[in-house]
């Protein structure tokens, strides 16, 4: 695990034309879904498409120990002998979720309302991420937890022997703590209902109701309201994984930003709850088309055309469009060093709390590399230097954080000298095959003599 390993320095030199086709894994959101519904489910589940980063394989391994079958076949074809809702083991020993927070936040959810304890840690980077906006809401089914201080992992979660039906208002945009309340509402006798402010990625919601869980969601004023009725028998389901677009993201802003750059991603799913990204780029002025768009297995798909753009301009990010680009800032802020002015980034306190302070993380990276960045709580501005202006040359901390480590990567394509991270290793997390693709592209990503 990449929290535990030598650190793997890497470092990406300014490079020629990117051309050719990025075929990224698959969507690492569905992929620890399509796992844990799988497991909750009566019968076989088969997945075709699986990621098969880190933070997915831990949560497998967290599916064998609550008792599933979990099989993997090759070729990212997987399949899993669901227990049934409620049918959860109790693991015999301590489930280590690694580096993922959609993992450990999905799980405790589901076990939460079965009469089973389980003990949970990660890495050092989830070690510091808060989990009280789980364990507030699992405890009004009746769960109790034990963790560090702040409410931290190592934790320990006693299920609810008898778990009641709750009514939720999830207090921050966040689809992990929305998904962990209706997975722990599963096995909870009656109607829960959730209420999010803002829309999120709705992947949990479209794959209960796949499942046959009798789920509804309204629009109101005070937002989505998600009303599951609990005790379904979920049936077994064969699911095809769309390709994720927040991998999407890095060879398309890479493309973006690279002098005479054609680069097509096929197959990109592109659901409006996480799309934010390809919007805000064409604003900025990305020459990036749709191709081929269509619908597979409910969900929009379609293959991106980005190319290089040599004259984009810096934006006010519009903030209701937050959560569905959350995991995008990063190497958006590496778009916006490119960019002629100013983009505002507003609304956007969840990046502090991801697997880095990303915030910090990027400005810090940024600011080494000659970028002016500037910060407050929940919002972040970076001035653009325009097109080949950029310095680079300096070597920038990854934090145990993918997302960060393959900015800085995207950064060193195009900036004026070579850009390096400490740790490239937390990449394996969700974009394994990320240097081999980039490679093919025409990239110089490299790892670096520590
Ligand atoms: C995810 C939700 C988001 C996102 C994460 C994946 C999910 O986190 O950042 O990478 O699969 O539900 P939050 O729910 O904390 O916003």
């Amino acid at each position: 695990m990449s929290g535990h390993g030598t650190p793997i320095p890497m470092t990406s030199r300014p490079c020629g034309p990117l051309k050719g086709e990025a075929h990224v894994p698959g969507d690492k959101s569905i992929s620890h879904r399509s796992l844990i519904l799988g497991a909750l489910a009566v019968g076989e589940t088969r997945i075709q498409g699986l990621l098969e980063g880190e933070d997915v394989l831990d949560t497998a391994k967290a599916m064998r120990a609550f008792g599933a079958e979990v099989t993997n076949h090759g070729g990212g074809s997987w399949s899993v002998h669901g227990v049934g809702v409620g049918g959860f083991a109790e693991p015999d020993t301590v489930i280590d979720c690694g580096n993922s927070g959609t993992g450990v936040r999905l799980i405790m959810g589901c076990m939460a309302s079965s009469n089973i304890t389980a003990t949970f840690t990660g890495d050092a980077s989830l070690n510091s991420r808060p989990m009280a906006r789980v364990t507030d809401p699992i405890a009004l089914f009746g769960a109790q937890s034990v963790g560090r201080a702040g409410g931290r992992l190592p934790m320990t979660i006693v299920g609810a022997a008898d778990p009641v039906p709750v009514h939720y208002e999830v207090p921050m945009p966040s689809a992990q703590v929305k998904s962990a309340v209706l997975l722990a509402a599963l096995n909870a006798p009656g109607q829960t209902v959730v209420i999010e402010k803002e829309a999120t990625r709705d992947h949990t919601e479209r794959m209960l109701a796949g499942f046959g869980a009798e789920i509804s969601t309204e629009v109101t004023d005070a937002g989505r309201v998600i009303t599951l009725t609990g005790q379904p028998e979920l049936k077994a389901q064969d699911i095809v994984v769309p390709r994720d677009p927040s991998s999407a993201a890095f060879p398309v802003c890479a493309a973006v930003v690279t002098p005479g750059s054609d680069v097509l991603v096929p197959n990109i799913g592109l659901n409006p709850t996480r799309a934010g990204l390809f919007t805000t780029l064409r604003e900025m002025g990305a020459d990036l088309t749709y191709e081929n768009e269509r619908e597979e297995g409910g969900e929009p798909v379609a293959d991106l055309r980005a190319k290089f753009s040599p004259d984009l301009k810096g934006i006010a990010v519009d903030p209701t469009r937050a959560a569905s680009m959350i995991d995008e800032y990063p190497v958006l802020s590496v778009v916006a060093a490119f960019a002629a002015g100013d983009t505002v980034m507003k609304g956007v306190k969840e990046l502090r709390v991801k697997e880095s302070d990303r915030i910090d993380a990027m400005a810090k990276g940024l600011r080494a590399n000659g970028v002016t960045v500037e910060e407050g709580d929940d919002w972040w501005v970076v001035k653009g230097l325009g097109h080949g202006n950029v310095p680079g040359g300096a070597t920038c901390a990854s934090q145990l954080d993918h997302r960060i480590a393959m900015s800085f990567m995207i950064l060193g394509m195009a900036a004026q000298n070579p850009v390096s991270v400490d740790d490239g290793g937390p990449i394996a997390t969700s974009f394994p095959i990320f240097e081999r693709l980039m490679a093919d592209l025409g990239a110089r990503v490299e790892r670096s003599e520590s």
